[in-house]
C-alpha cells in the first residue's frame, strides 16, 4: 500500500488518546488486580513496576520506531526492513497473538455489558456478598447470555473497524479517559474508607520478597506486556499512522505512565474492598466482578455508580479490542489485498469461534483442559506469558542487529529536531538488557536454569 493512502492520526492529543486507548483496558482493571491477587500482592507489584521500566518502555519506543519508520502493518514492517528473511515471523507472531487475545478478551468485555445492563435494571443496594458471587457464577457458567454478550462486543468492534469511525472513538476517548480517572479515584476513596481497608493496603504495598518466584516474574512480565499492548506489533501498527512530528519518546513515556497509573488506581480500588468483604484475593478472573458490586452497594445511588463505571469499562475495552482487531485486519488487507470489509469479516468470524469456546469454558466446557488449563486460560497463558514477551524479545534483537544506530536515532529524534538525552541508555537496554532478561525469565520458568546450574556445579 502506498504511503499517501495511509491515514494518520488527526492531532497530537489524538495520537496519545488512541494509543492510551489501546493500552488502557481490561488489562488494567480486570487482569491486573486478578494477577496481583493470584501472585502474592506486593511482591508481584514490585516486579511488575521493574518490568514496566526496564522492559516495557524500551520495547514500546522500539515498536514506535519500527511502525513510523516503515509505515506498514506489523508483518509488512519486518518485510520492509529485512526483505526475504525470516524476521517477518515476528510480525506473524503478533498477528496471531492479536487474534488469540481477542478470542478471550471479548468474553470479559461481554461481561461488562451484562453488568452495565444489570445496573440499569436491578437494584444492588443491600445485597449480601454471597449473592453477588453466586449471581456471577450462574451468569458466567451459562450459555446464552455470556455468549450473546461476547457476540455483541465482537459485532460492535467489527462495525467500527469496517466503517472506519476511529475518529469518533478518538474523540470519545478524550472525554472517556478523564472520566475513567475520576470514577476510579472516587471508588478508591470509598474502598479505602471501608473497615479493614488497611489489610488490603498491606497486601498491596508490603512486599514479602520470599514470594518472588520464577512464576511470579513470568506473570508480572506477561502482565506488563499485555497492559502496555506491546510485544505483538499493535503499537507498530498504530505508530505507522503517526505523522513525522509525533514525538515518539514523550508519547511512549506518557502512555506508560497513564497506563501504570490506571492499573495502580484499579488495585487500590479493589484490594481494600476485597479484604473488607472477606473475598479471596486469589479468586481469579471473577475477582473484579464480584468485588466491585459490593463497593457500589456501599455508595448512595449504587446503581448509578455501577452504570457509569461499567459504561466506561466497556468503552475502555472497546478502544483495546479495536486496536487488536486493527492489527489482524490491517495485515489481511495490506498483505493479501482483501478489501478492508472482507479482511475484517474474516477476522471477526474467527474471533467469534474462539470467543464462543472461551465463554463456554466457564461452564459447559470447564472440564476440558490442556495442561490443566481451560480453553480460556490457555489462550490467556499462551499469549500473555509466551507470545508477547517472546515477540518483545525478538523485536529488540531485530532492531539491535538489523538497524543502523544512526537511522534509529534519527527516527527517534524526528531527524534531530527533538533531543533524546538517554539515547545510549535506551539503546543499551533495548539491545542487551531486555532480550537477556526476557530470555532468563523464560529459561527460569521452564526450569532450564536449574538444569544448567546442576550441569555446571
Ligand atoms: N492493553 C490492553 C489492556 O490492557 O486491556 C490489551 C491489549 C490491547 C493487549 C492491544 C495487546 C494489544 F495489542
Amino acid at each position: 500500500m502506498s504511503e499517501e493512502k495511509r491515514v494518520t492520526f488527526g492531532s497530537k492529543l489524538g495520537v496519545l488518546m488512541a494509543t492510551v486507548g489501546s493500552a488502557v483496558g481490561l488489562g488494567n482493571i480486570w487482569r491486573f488486580p486478578y494477577m496481583l491477587g493470584e501472585n502474592g500482592g506486593a511482591a508481584f507489584l514490585l516486579v511488575y513496576i521493574i518490568c514496566i521500566l526496564i522492559l516495557g518502555l524500551p520495547v514500546m519506543i522500539t515498536e514506535f520506531f519500527i511502525g513510523r519508520h516503515t509505515h506498514r502493518n506489523t508483518a509488512g514492517a519486518f518485510k520492509a526492513v529485512a526483505p526475504g528473511t525470516k524476521w517477518s515471523l515476528i510480525g506473524y507472531n503478533g498477528v496471531l497473538a492479536a487474534f488469540l487475545i481477542l478470542g478471550f478478551y471479548s468474553v470479559i468485555a461481554g461481561w461488562t455489558l451484562e453488568y452495565l445492563l444489570q445496573s440499569a435494571s436491578s437494584s444492588m443496594s443491600g445485597k449480601p456478598v454471597e449473592v453477588f458471587t453466586s449471581e456471577f457464577n450462574i451468569f458466567s457458567s451459562g450459555i446464552i447470555r455470556p455468549i450473546g454478550w461476547t457476540i455483541a462486543f465482537i459485532a460492535v468492534t467489527h462495525i467500527i473497524i469496517v466503517s472506519g469511525v476511529e475518529k469518533g472513538i478518538e474523540r470519545a476517548s478524550k472525554i472517556m479517559m478523564p472520566l475513567l480517572f475520576l470514577i476510579l479515584f472516587v471508588l478508591c476513596i470509598r474502598s479505602l474508607t471501608l473497615p479493614n481497608a488497611d489489610k488490603g493496603l498491606m497486601f498491596l504495598f508490603n512486599p514479602d520478597f520470599g514470594k518472588i518466584t520464577s512464576s511470579v516474574a513470568l506473570s508480572a512480565m506477561g502482565q506488563a506486556f499485555f497492559s502496555l499492548s506491546i510485544g505483538m506489533g499493535c503499537l507498530i501498527t498504530y505508530a505507522s499512522y503517526f505523522n513525522k512530528k509525533t514525538n515518539l519518546q514523550t508519547t511512549a513515556l506518557q502512555v506508560t505512565l497513564l497506563d501504570t497509573l490506571v492499573a495502580l488506581l484499579a488495585a487500590v480500588m479493589i484490594f481494600p474492598a476485597v479484604f473488607s468483604f472477606g473475598i479471596a484475593p486469589t479468586a481469579g478472573p471473577e475477582l473484579v466482578f464480584i468485588t466491585l458490586p459490593n463497593v457500589f452497594a456501599q455508595l448512595p445511588l449504587a446503581n448509578l455508580w455501577s452504570f457509569i463505571f461499567f459504561t466506561l469499562l466497556a468503552l475502555a475495552a472497546l478502544t483495546s479490542t479495536i486496536s487488536l482487531h486493527e492489527v489482524a485486519t490491517a495485515y489481511m488487507h495490506e498483505e493479501f489485498s482483501f478489501s478492508r470489509a472482507k479482511a475484517a469479516s474474516l477476522v471477526s468470524a474467527g474471533v467469534l469461534i474462539l470467543g464462543i469456546i472461551s465463554s463456554l469454558s466457564f461452564g459447559l466446557l470447564k472440564e476440558y483442559t490442556v495442561f490443566g488449563l481451560t480453553f480460556f486460560e490457555l489462550l490467556d497463558y499462551v499469549t500473555a506469558k509466551i507470545m508477547l514477551p517472546l515477540g518483545g524479545m525478538m523485536i529488540c534483537i531485530f532492531v539491535g542487529l538489523r538497524v543502523d544506530r544512526k537511522i534509529l536515532k534519527a527516527e527517534l529524534t524526528n531527524r534531530g529536531t527533538v533531543p533524546f538525552y538517554f539515547f545510549n541508555t535506551y539503546a543499551f537496554f533495548m539491545k542487551y538488557v531486555a532480550p537477556v532478561l526476557i530470555g532468563l525469565v523464560f529459561l527460569n520458568e521452564l526450569g532450564l536454569l536449574k538444569m544448567i546450574r546442576r550441569l555446571i556445579v
